[in-house]
């Protein structure tokens, strides 16, 4: 274990799917510490493919993962990271798979070593935290998007991790649920990298931005995050978006 070393380092990781005639990735150095980082580029360049790699989802084909200078191994290392990042996939439908929004949210915590009471407590407590209040008994698969995209959210939430890796985390949410994530990221002050589309999203959450470009993750020092007045028919009168 090194002090100094950056909580997430990757060195040369390189990988390609199965046919694939170039490598998807390609040599990808990047190391992040307490940041909040953004990550653009074109659908199809890789950038879920590299979130599942450093959550060991997908084995890199060369290269190393380091979590706070120490290289990940085996699966036991790779668990361990899975307790220190929370992982939001692109479709939450691929991460809620229990029958209510409890279970779901408590799994985590009982999964490392919470008792169910610990587990429950902890998982009204992020609900509530999250405007969730109520949801517990909540069907999850019948939640909407916008409601399953924060319950997914709550499931990571819920076992405190050091750092989030989101997916394409405002896809689809319509304006009011959008602004009460920004606000919810806002508030978590954690470490994060989110990959999305939406740059005024990136703006508000944000401080450094990368971009996948050519099987590389690579910063766009030059692009400076800036996020954009809106304009709607409600004027400058207070109001609710989405309304
Ligand atoms: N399981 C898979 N098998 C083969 N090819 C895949 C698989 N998953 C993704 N790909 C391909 O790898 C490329 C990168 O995918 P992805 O990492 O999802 O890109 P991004 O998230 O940047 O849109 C795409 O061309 C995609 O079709
Ligand atoms: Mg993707």
């Amino acid at each position: 274990m090194t002090n100094n070393a950056p909580l997430l380092e990757l060195r040369e990781i390189s990988y390609s799917y199965p046919g694939q005639n170039s490598p998807l990735l390609q040599n990808v150095n990047f190391k992040t510490d307490n940041e909040q980082i953004g990550v653009i580029g074109p659908n199809g360049s890789g950038k879920t493919t590299l979130f599942q790699i450093i959550m060991g989802l997908l084995q890199a084909d060369d290269g190393k993962i380091l979590l706070h200078g120490n290289t990940l191994e085996t699966d036991k290392d790779f668990f361990r990271l899975r307790c220190t990042l929370g992982f939001l996939f692109q479709d939450s439908n691929d991460q809620l798979f229990s029958p209510t929004v409890l279970e779901d949210v408590a799994f985590g915590p009982l999964n490392h070593g919470a008792t169910p009471r610990e587990a429950r407590e902890i998982s009204i407590l992020t609900l509530e935290k999250l405007g969730l209040k109520g949801f517990e008994e909540r069907i999850t698969h019948r939640l909407s998007g916008g409601e399953k995209k924060l319950v997914a959210l709550a499931t990571i939430l819920s076992m405190t991790p050091k750092m989030l890796l989101l997916d394409e985390p405002s896809n689809n949410l319509d304006p009011t649920t959008r602004d009460r994530l920004i606000t919810i990221l806002r508030e978590q002050e954690l470490p994060h990298i989110i990959i999305s589309h939406d740059l005024d999203f990136l703006a508000s959450t944000c401080t450094r931005l990368f971009t996948m470009h050519n099987g590389q993750l690579l910063p766009c020092e030059e692009k400076e995050l800036h996020s954009h007045e809106h304009v709607h028919p409600y004027g400058h009168k207070p109001h609710q978006h989405g309304t």
